[in-house]
Order: C-alpha cells, then structure tokens, then sequence
C-alpha cells in the first residue's frame, strides 16, 4: 500500500483516486500528523508527496518527516512535495518569476522509471502545472530527466534511492498520461501487485465503520438517491440492527419513487426503516409561496424538523450517516499558528448534526461519484438505484415554476414526468443524459383534441449531459423521439395540452428551471 502526505493541495484526493484506479490500496495523512510510529506502523510501500498552497521558502513551511527519506522505500514528491523533497535533501527552492499555470509542455530528456512504456526520450509531453516556486539547484544525486519552460527541473529522479519528484501534477485529467505515471510509480517502481479493488474498498470501509461505531447507535436519512442509498446498504452489512434509517417523504417525489424505497430497503434488505409521509405538512408549510428561494428554504428547514422528531421518536441516535463525497468536502490546510488541519464539509443535511449533538459517519467522503456507483454495485445494489440521475432535495417543487404548489399540480407533473423517463429507457438513452425530467409551466395555452377547445398547461422537457452539474450541454433528441413524448404526454395526462423542448446550456441556463 501507498502513502500520500497531504500538503493540502486542492487535489490531492484525485493522487488517492488514480492509485486506488492503479489497483492499489492507498491512505491519505495531513503531514501534520505522520510520526515515525505512523510511518512504522503502516509499512508503506511507498510515499506520495502531494502539493500545497504553501511556499517551501517561508521560515515555518511544512515538511516531511525525515524518516520519510530514510526508510529505504520509493518516493515521489509532486509539485510542492516536489520542492519539499529538493529542499529537505539538500537543493534549493525559489521563488520564480516565472508562474506557470495550467497547460504546459515538457520536454523528456532522460529515460526514468515513471516514464517507462509512456513518455519516450526527445517526446514534448503536455502536462498541467500550477506553480510559482521553482527547484534551482538538485539536491545531490538527481539528475533532470524532463524540463518545461518555466521549469527547468519539471521532473527529476534519483533512480538509485528510488526518489522521484515532478513540478506538474500527474494525477489531474489534463495532464493526459498522468494516471499511468502514477501507475509506474505504484506497480513497477514501488512493487505493488495492482490486485486492488472496490471490493476491498467494501471490506475496510464496513471495518472502519464498526470500529468508529462500536456499539452505539446510527441513524440515516435515506432519499433513494445513490449516495444515502450506498451509505445505507454498506451501514446496515456493517452494523445490521444498530443502524435506522428514516425516509421524509415531502410529497415531492417522483412516481414510484417512495415505494420503491420502501419495498427496496425495507423488504428487500431488512433495514428498520421508518416511512414518514409528510406531504400534507409540506404543502401546509409552503402555502402559497412561489418564489424560488423561499421554497427551498422552508422545504430544507422543515426536512430537518420531520428528521428530528422522527430520530428523536426511535429514541434518538449517537450517529448521523450522511453519504458525503469527496467533492462535498474542502479540506483546507492551515498553517497560522503552527500547522493544523481544519476540514470543513458541506452537509446534506445542513445543520443537524450540531442541532441534535451526533457524531458524523461519512463512509464515502474518499469517493468521487462514479465510484460511489461501483461500490453501490459491490453491494447489490439494482441498477436501477446506482445508476439513477441525480435528483434535487427539494423535488418536484422546483419544477413547477411560478404559481402556488398544490397536490394536484404535482399529480400532473409525476404523470408527464415519469412518461418522459420511460420513453428515455426504452430508446437506451438514460445513461448518455446526465440528467431528464419535466417542468410544468404556470401558463395555460389554448389546443383543440377532438373538436373542442382545450386551454391547459404547458410542460417542458430538459434533458442534459454533464460530467459533473457544473456545466451542461442540452441532449439532442432526434425530432421522432421528441414527437413521440410529446404525443404521448398531451393524450395521457390530463392538464396539459401543449410540449416544448429546453434547448439552452448551462450557463447561461441552469439545469433546474428555479
Ligand atoms: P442547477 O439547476 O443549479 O443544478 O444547474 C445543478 C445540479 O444540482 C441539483 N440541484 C439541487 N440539488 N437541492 C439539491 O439537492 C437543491 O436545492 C438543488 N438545486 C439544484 C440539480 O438537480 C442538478 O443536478
């Protein structure tokens, strides 16, 4: 297994992703609080050194431990753990006039164990940098094996201690071969088998679980979403009874959607979960506000209202489950007053925690989404769950735009959508769109169906592809299908007449309508 000292770069959980993708089990440690025993204990077959906000030329600038370099393993230091390693053994670090930030190109002028099978002696490679320090001098026993621009030590190495030391940063996509450097480092250099997996992952989180939990007991809200859907399947194989999961149904679902959980979790896997249907208290709550941020607030704010008297009605918990993933996480180094670690995260259920005095357990705070799906399969989870589009907390009520929200308008919305995402699964489409669903708009237009007048409701499509919410591209459906749909829609439901399709991207849209 691999080591990565955290120097609290923003991506150092993406060094953690490409080993674990190398098939080969790693642990991130701030660098704060890797001791000797540490370092004893874990047996490392090597370390990674990741890269940092800090400057190696400040007086207090963090540093690895020296046993790092004394321990007889490989290392490979990257970016600041790049200038960390020159400095601590010897070379010199300045700060350069020159930054380079974002692309770059090197230029491959030695043969290196990373490079093996990758990167050719005389090829220019592009890579991504993001630095203003530079290594001037080598520390004694490396030699430059590629250079950049800006960088006249880009990457360095000391084959015969195995130590080897990158200004770029391989482990993000734009560094094109990053991942299989990072590969060469973990198989061929440090000797790692590459037999890794997320089965694996699954055995070690269940363990951390119990040793976290012991034999207290855990609550966890469950959406239907991937997220809470793994962290309740991975809780219950590691802590069965101790674990409760309680499901808010807000009367915002879509169709379907609140049965399936039941039977799913309930029946299916045996989880105590407690069922509370709350809609009527959500469309008291909301009344006849429309506007979008208010909405969100007062669902968001009685959601952890229900959650509360619920968890405290199955005589409360001293754990809260929330399915955080990496990328809900800022980790933040701060060096102010001597080297400490502060990790802030976002919550999904904002605040409650604190609110009701529990403990946290976040399970999938390593993971990125694509994994959390893998893992979900490892669990048996049906396809139909893992895969799912993502769903926002405050449901259907986002979608029905402009008018006070009432049973009936939802009614109408869950029938138009759920037609719109069965058309979407017969064509095999649902897994090319990121995310699909129907948007009830507040004006009525004027139709004729048979020989009458009809003056109802307009729905509107979106669909969109994405990597990950930030930006969106809209899908382009061929006209057949959208016909299809849109026939379909306007003689099955009742209330609406008329169907169009939202063609903007995001931005400047964004995905949800409000
Ligand atoms: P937007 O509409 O901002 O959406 O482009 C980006 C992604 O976030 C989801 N979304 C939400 N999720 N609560 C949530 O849990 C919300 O209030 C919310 N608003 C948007 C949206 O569905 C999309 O996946």
């Amino acid at each position: 297994r691999i080591l990565i000292i955290d120097f609290g770069s923003q991506v150092t959980q993406l060094i953690a992703r490409r080993v674990r993708e190398s098939g080969v089990y790693s642990e991130i440690h701030p660098f704060n609080l890797v001791t000797d025993e540490l370092l004893d204990e874990y047996a490392p077959k090597g370390i990674i050194l990741s890269g940092g906000p800090a400057s190696v030329t400040w007086e207090e600038s963090p540093r690895a431990p020296k046993k790092v370099f004394e321990m007889g393993i490989p290392v490979l230091g990257i970016c600041y753990g790049q200038q960390t390693m020159m400095q601590q053994l010897g070379g010199l670090v300045e700060t350069s006039e020159h930054h380079e930030f974002g692309r770059a190109f090197v230029d491959v002028n030695k043969e290196c164990a990373i490079f093996k099978g990758v990167w050719e002696v005389g090829a220019k490679e592009q890579v991504w940098m993001s630095h203003g320090d530079r290594v001037t001098k080598l520390a004694p026993g490396f030699n430059v094996v590629a250079t950049s621009e800006g960088a006249p030590y880009a990457a360095v190495a000391n084959e015969e201690k195995q130590f080897y030391a990158v200004q770029f940063h391989p482990e993000v996509v734009h560094t094109p071969h990053g991942a299989q450097l990072i590969e060469n480092f973990t198989h061929a250099v440090c000797g790692c088998s590459g037999d890794w997996t997320m089965a694996a992952f699954k055995e070690q989180a269940i363990e951390a679980v119990r040793k976290q939990v012991g034999d207290k007991k855990v609550i966890c809200g469950l959406s239907g979403g991937v997220d809470s859907s793994v962290v309740a399947v991975l809780l219950h194989e590691a802590i069965g009874e101790q674990l409760t999961c309680v499901f808010v149904d807000t009367g915002f679902m879509r169709q379907g959607e609140a049965e399936e959980v039941v039977t799913l979790f309930r029946d299916h896997y045996n989880i105590k979960l407690v069922h509370k249907d709350a809609s009527a208290q959500f469309f008291d709550a909301l009344g006849d506000e429309y506007d979008p941020e208010k909405k969100r607030k007062t669902i968001g704010g009685l959601f952890i209202d229900v959650f509360e008297a619920e968890a405290k009605a199955i005589g409360g918990a001293d754990f809260l489950a929330q399915g955080t993933l990496y990328p809900d996480v800022i980790e933040s180094v701060s060096f102010v007053g001597g080297p400490s670690v502060t990790i802030k995260s976002h919550h999904n259920v904002g605040g409650l925690p604190e609110r009701m005095d529990m403990k946290l357990v976040e399970p999938l705070r390593e993971l990125f989404k694509d994994e959390v799906r893998e893992l979900g399969k490892e669990l048996g989870l049906p396809e139909k769950f893992v895969g799912r589009h993502p769903f926002p907390g405050p449901g259907l009520a986002i979608r029905i735009p402009g008018q006070p929200l009432s049973a009936e308008l939802c009614d109408i919305l869950r029938k138009a959508d759920a037609i719109y995402l069965e058309e979407i699964r017969n064509a095999g489409l649902y897994d090319a769109i990121w995310q699909a669903f129907a948007v009830l708009l507040p004006v009525r237009t004027v139709g004729v169906m048979g020989d009458a007048r009809t003056y109802e409701f307009v729905c509107a499509l979106r669909a969109v592809t994405s990597t990950d919410g930030m930006t969106a591209d809209y899908y382009h459906f061929d006209h057949e299908f959208l016909a299809r749909v849109s026939n379909r829609i306007i003689n099955e439901v009742r209330g609406i007449n008329r169907v169009v399709y939202d063609c903007t991207s995001k931005p400047p849209g964004t995905i949800e309508w409000e």
